[in-house]
């Protein structure tokens, strides 16, 4: 959430800038700035809107060398120029960037009394106000300041009496420092430095860095220096693109039998007929030892883990449940040794995610990660994981990511599987099953012309109802999610089973009901639902792996129908996947919708 980039070098800054903030726009849209130093004097350019506002607003070519930049999303204040960052103390001495939250903003501005005026509804300008009452070099007083605040930061400052030094802190919000050849760079991501160099290093909370062209030093609160390894960033997509697609969503749609290939590979073991997953840091004695688990994530990450929960209750018979992160963090859970916990994240830095992991693991418990992000702060922070491999995921809305993480799930539950009772003969099939779920995929897109014609054919509905049984509950949830998120139609998941309860009372002609209807025990009860909608009036439109056998009665009650193949009950979830991913896709274009970021949202959640 927010994204932050700083640069201090012997290139013109502002094209560095602004192309780390191009990169960085997911994270948050509201509005974006930049402050440089230029002939001894410290600019600050900012604009309300999306990055093309502050784009015509400043001069590409500025004589300039050292600067920082900042795309907001918005927590205090609404998004307008004032309250965009980078913020100013009263004599523009100072300029900073700010991630996260001061939770004691009010105490802070009393300190500083009433002469005090600030141009922002804003948190986070209190910062630069409060600099001008430190003394000594800039790396003190950010020290002395960040002393007095609670909350979370991930911080960029420059100072006009340092032309080239940028100080930049870490806690709870990522930054990430880019070490080039007579350069330095910072950013809350790497895909703001991978353009410009391999080295890396992740501060980590509680550090502070002061950045040079010569150099970098990296320091604790107490000033004490650390010495901290750069890693060396391999494997990494440095020019994620379009490709040649409209939208980013839609290219990350279409590339899923490629991304879920590389998810799969390498990770099958056809000798014993189970699943290799390296990663986990768990002997086969700790695999047959787990009573229980416990899934955390937020938005589609959660609903992966729902999905997940399922399979591995079903395959591995272990009772497994999955959670919202945020709400796990503040009940005071009780953590199990026996119990194995789980955080899915595709970005691996979403606040709550991390939270929880964090407080599961300071009570003694053993947590793995699902995360898509390499060296993201969830990756570096658990006891052991499975990497998605799915490359960039840059739409706000997750698709390859969510499906990746279905993925991963899948191995881990034909391990756990196999690891209890599972017999060798369907773990095979099983891993047959997964090895032709790319082509599986592929199939699906290719149904892309009718799912567009009823994406238009509902688009004008107020309302959308996607309802799911079981295995296909979860999936229903992530459908629902899909279309509200992109197409803003308000939509709403149910299991089928609870339809009578309540939402049967809002199904008329107008309200398009998709049905998750895949070949599992519960088929011919969830043809019974379709009946009680289909009675009230309401459009039915089934997605399904039913046999042949049931083909007719649905297509009699249904005003549409949706076929996917029938693989199993572990690779299907995927397969519905794709087919509400492509459904949300064209109602959000039909409509005219920003795709790739929707309005109020960010991809990566870093504050609470
Ligand atoms: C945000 C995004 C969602 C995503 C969720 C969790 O809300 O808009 O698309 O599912 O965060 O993100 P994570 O990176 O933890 O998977």
């Amino acid at each position: 959430m927010c994204g932050i980039v700083a640069y201090t070098g012997s290139k013109p800054v502002m094209p560095i800038l602004l192309d780390g903030l191009k990169r960085l726009e997911y994270r948050g849209y509201d509005s974006a700035g930049v402050s440089v130093i230029s002939r001894k004097k410290l600019k600050t350019i900012k604009a309300a809107g999306k990055l093309n506002h502050l784009e015509a607003k400043v001069d590409r070519n500025i004589s300039a060398h050292c600067g920082i930049g900042h795309t907001r999303w918005a927590t205090h204040g609404g998004p307008t120029d004032e309250n965009a960052h980078p913020h100013n103390d009263t004599k523009k001495r100072f300029a900073i960037v700010h991630n996260g939250i001061i939770e004691n903003v009010e105490a802070l501005k009393a300190s500083l009394g009433k002469a005090t005026k600030y141009n922002s509804e804003t948190d986070s300008e209190v910062i630069a106000h409060l600099l001008t009452q430190q003394t000594g070099d800039l790396a003190s007083r950010v020290l002395a300041v960040l002393s007095q605040i609670v909350g979370t930061y991930g911080l960029a400052v420059v100072d006009q009496n340092n032309p080239d030094t940028i100080v930049v802190a870490r806690n709870g919000s990522p930054v990430i420092l880019g070490i080039g050849d007579g350069e330095m760079l910072a950013a809350s991501d790497m895909s703001a430095i991978i353009r410009h160099t391999d080295q890396v290093i992740h501060l980590d909370d509680g550090e502070l860095a002061e950045l040079t062209p010569g150099g970098f030093k990296v320091m604790r609160m107490d000033a004490s220096i650390t010495n901290k390894e750069a890693i060396t960033l391999k494997d990494l997509n440095a020019h994620y693109d379009l490709d040649g697609h409209p939208h980013f969503l839609y290219r990350e749609i279409v590339d899923q039998p490629g991304t879920i290939s590389q998810t799969i590979s390498g990770r099958l073991d056809e000798r014993f007929s189970t699943a290799h997953l390296g990663g986990l840091n768990l002997e086969a004695r700790d695999l047959i030892g787990v009573k229980r688990i416990t899934i955390l994530g937020c938005g589609s990450a959660l609903y992966a883990g729902m999905a997940g929960a399922s399979m591995i209750e079903s395959l591995a018979r272990i009772p497994v449940v999955a959670e919202p992160a945020a709400e796990f963090r503040y009940r005071n859970p009780v953590i199990e040794q026996d119990t194995l916990y789980i955080v899915v994240s595709q970005s691996g830095e979403t606040f709550d995610t991390l939270a929880a992991l964090r407080e599961v693991r300071r009570k003694g418990g053993f947590v793995l990660g699902i995360v898509n992000s390499v060296g993201s702060t969830i990756a570096r922070e658990v006891d052991g994981g499975i990497y998605m491999h799915a490359g960039p995921e840059v739409s706000v809305a997750s698709t390859k990511g969510y499906s990746s993480m279905l993925v991963a799930f899948s191995l881990l539950a034909l391990l756990l599987g196999r690891s209890r009772d599972i017999s060798p003969q369907r773990g095979t099939s099983i891993i047959n099953e997964l090895k032709q779920l790319p082509q599986h995929v592929q199939q699906v897109l290719a149904l892309e012309p009718d799912i567009a014609k009823l994406a238009k054919r509902y688009k004008k509905s107020s309302s959308a109802f996607f309802i799911g049984r079981t295995h296909g509950f979860p999936i229903a949830l992530e459908g629902a999610q899909k279309l509200k998120e992109i197409s803003y139609i308000h939509a709403e998941a149910y299991p089928a089973s609870e339809l009578k309860h309540g939402p049967l009372a809002l199904v008329t002609k107008d309200t398009p009901c998709f049905v998750v209807l895949p070949n599992d025990d519960l088929l011919p009860k969830t043809i019974s639902s379709i009946e009680e909608i289909k009675a009230r009036g309401g459009p039915v439109i089934a997605v399904t792996s039913a046999p042949a056998s049931e083909s007719e009665r649905i297509d009699k009650l249904a005003k549409a129908v949706i076929r996917v193949p029938d693989t199993g009950e572990l690779t299907s979830p995927v397969l519905f996947g794709v087919v509400f991913q492509l459904l949300a896709y064209h109602s959000a274009v039909s409509l005219g919708r920003d795709v790739d970021q929707p309005r109020n949202l960010a991809k990566s959640v870093t504050v609470e």
